[in-house]
């Protein structure tokens, strides 16, 4: 008995763990930490880091600290990219 609740217990924990990150129905950018993403991009072919904050105006270093976990040289078509947020 104790062995199934346990097991409930971590089946719960993982649906919460897998849950982390993911994108709200509105296809607003849930952020996995503090960060809170007010906006978000969904990259197009041919994009690159640099066009993308250049088209939004932001500087390469607001860019990174609202894009801690994107990287640039693995960027895909549809992966988001915070455009605007802040850090709390
Ligand atoms: C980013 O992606 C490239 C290409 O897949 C990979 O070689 C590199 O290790 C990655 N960098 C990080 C920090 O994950
Ligand atoms: C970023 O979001 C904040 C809070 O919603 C807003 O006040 C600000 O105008 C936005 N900045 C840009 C550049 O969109």
């Amino acid at each position: 008995m104790a062995k199934i609740i346990n097991l409930v217990l971590m089946l719960s924990l993982l649906l919460v763990v897998a849950s982390e990150g993911q994108f709200l129905a509105n296809g607003i950018l849930k952020p996995p930490a503090t960060l809170k993403c007010e906006s978000a991009y969904g990259v197009k072919t041919g994009d690159t880091c640099f066009e993308i904050a250049q088209a939004f105006n932001l500087p390469t270093e607001l860019f990174d600290s609202i894009n801690p976990n994107l990287n640039c040289t693995a960027l895909f078509v549809g992966q988001w990219v915070c455009l605007n947020g802040t850090l709390s």
